[in-house]
């Protein structure tokens, strides 16, 4: 046994990914600009870190705490260049903001654009590379969000992006401080091909709206493959539909970013918003907090500490799952089916339903293990239902044993998960034991 893993591993390919030893798994933590957008200061953030630490989201993973846009003064030091905060926001530096945010056994992030301005209107670092991850590794920070607006029309092409994003991964590397990477250029110009070495994770689209499905002319693709204008305001199960062909770019250190999370702000339903957790864990998208943590009702704390979920979406394996079809349902919506593969030779599979009515699907075994074939599909599994509790209050209440096919009733707007773990007798009959 011990052999034959020993000869598997040195039959892979090197993995590729950037060289800082982080985010392994998927990163978590919470962010300022899906709630407060630009309305931030000191007090925003230690509050903030302050929620995650006393509702025991860090015992969950929640790690890192992330200042957004706007933390700027209107210039940088004019003597120097190096950055400096909004004195009115952050009267005692962003170093005091990191240590204590350290003191709290949390991580801090800050971000910036790789353009001459941020998005929202204060310095950028393009051409200040350096001068500013040293600066940020000075402050003690651990992870940079980098964003793509004002570029000076440097993209256009993967070879330009790549050089444009590689200065700051290269600045990074060079202060010698292990600095989260994440790239937040929507997508443009494939990073899921260009950036595997140079960032820990990616956004795949234009900003996340707090919405379901809502078309918006703002967010105008259909296919980020043939994608000429990323746009923002796109609904949550766009991003979905956006990130299907990508996932399988993904791995540890290396992650498609799905883009930061709504639940808790109010524009989705309970059902939707267990749908966004869920498809966000699947996808092993960043599971990046983006609501008032400070103020969550009973519903919002349940989803985000769903254990069971947050396990599929840190699995040391690392490997996204697929979408493994479409039923397109009368009166409008469809229905999708997930899988992916977990550690311990355990699977992971999900049924969503986007269209306007409850549906019942019956799910083949065959379909779900499509990529394991159809020798193991024609086993037997226990299921186990990860939106159900058990009768020790624990998330993932075991279902049933199932081989065929199994029928899965999901509410409109809603999804269905489910881990799958082989019954031994089974693999037997297979020839794996
Ligand atoms: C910088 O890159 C080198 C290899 O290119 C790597 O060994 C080192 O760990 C990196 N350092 C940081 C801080 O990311
Ligand atoms: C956090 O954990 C502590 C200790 O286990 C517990 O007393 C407390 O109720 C928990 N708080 C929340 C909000 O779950
Ligand atoms: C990357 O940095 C180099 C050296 O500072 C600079 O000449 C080049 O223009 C930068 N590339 C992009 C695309 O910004
Ligand atoms: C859909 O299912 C939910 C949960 O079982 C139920 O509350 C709701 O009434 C159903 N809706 C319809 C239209 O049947
Ligand atoms: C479900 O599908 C399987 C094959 O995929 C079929 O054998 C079975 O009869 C179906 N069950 C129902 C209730 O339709």
């Amino acid at each position: 046994m011990a052999r034959s893993l020993l000869s598997l591993a040195l039959a892979l390919p090197a993995v590729r990914a950037m060289n800082n030893g982080l985010a392994r798994t998927p990163q978590m933590g919470w962010n300022t600009w899906n709630h407060f957008g630009c309305g931030i200061n000191e007090d925003t953030i230690l509050s903030a870190a302050q929620a995650v630490v006393s509702n025991n989201l860090t015992a969950l993973g929640y790690e890192y705490i992330l200042v957004d846009d706007c933390w700027q003064a209107d210039a940088r030091d004019a003597s120097t260049g190096a950055p400096v905060a909004d004195p009115s926001k952050f009267p005692n530096g962003i170093k005091d903001l990191a240590d204590k945010v350290h003191d709290m056994g949390l991580k801090f992030g800050i971000y910036s654009s790789a353009g001459t301005s941020t998005c929202g209107g204060r310095f950028g670092s393009l051409g200040f590379e350096e001068i500013d991850a040293q600066t940020y590794a000075s402050w003690g920070v651990d992870y940079l969000k980098y964003d793509n607006c004002y570029n000076e029309g440097r993209a256009g092409t993967p070879l330009i992006s790549y050089e444009r994003y590689n200065n700051m991964s290269r600045a990074l590397n060079a202060t010698g401080r292990p600095i989260l990477y994440s790239m937040c250029n929507w997508g443009e110009d494939g990073p899921w091909n260009f950036a595997v070495d140079i960032a820990n994770s990616w956004r795949i689209s234009g900003d996340i709206y707090d919405n379901y499905d809502r078309y918006d002319s703002r967010c105008p693709c259909t296919d980020m493959l043939d994608c000429k204008l990323s746009g923002f305001h796109c609904a949550m199960t766009r991003i979905i539909d956006f990130a299907a062909p990508l996932l399988q770019k993904a791995g540890p250190g290396k992650w498609n970013d799905l883009d930061m999370l709504e639940i808790g702000n109010g524009g989705m339903t309970f059902d939707e918003y267990v749908t966004h957790f869920s498809m966000w864990a699947l996808a092993k998208s960043p599971l990046i907090l983006g609501n008032d943590v400070t103020s969550m009702d009973t519903d919002t704390l349940s989803i985000i500490t769903n254990d069971a979920i947050i396990a599929v979406n840190q699995d040391p394996n690392g490997s996204p799952a697929s979408q493994m079809w479409i039923h397109a349902v009368d009166g409008g919506g469809q229905l999708e089916l997930w899988s992916g593969s977990l550690v311990n030779n355990q699977f992971v599979w999900a049924v969503m339903n986007t269209s306007p009515s409850n549906q019942t699907v019956n799910v083949s075994l065959l379909d779900i293990f499509t990529d394991q074939g159809a020798a193991f599909g024609s086993g037997t599994f226990t299921m186990y239902d990860l939106w159900q509790k058990d009768a020790d209050g624990a998330w993932g209440a075991k279902v049933a044993d199932v081989s065929g096919s199994m029928s899965v009733d999901v509410v409109t707007h809603g999804v269905r998960v489910f881990k799958a773990v082989p019954v031994s007798s089974s693999r037997r009959a297979a020839g794996e034991l």
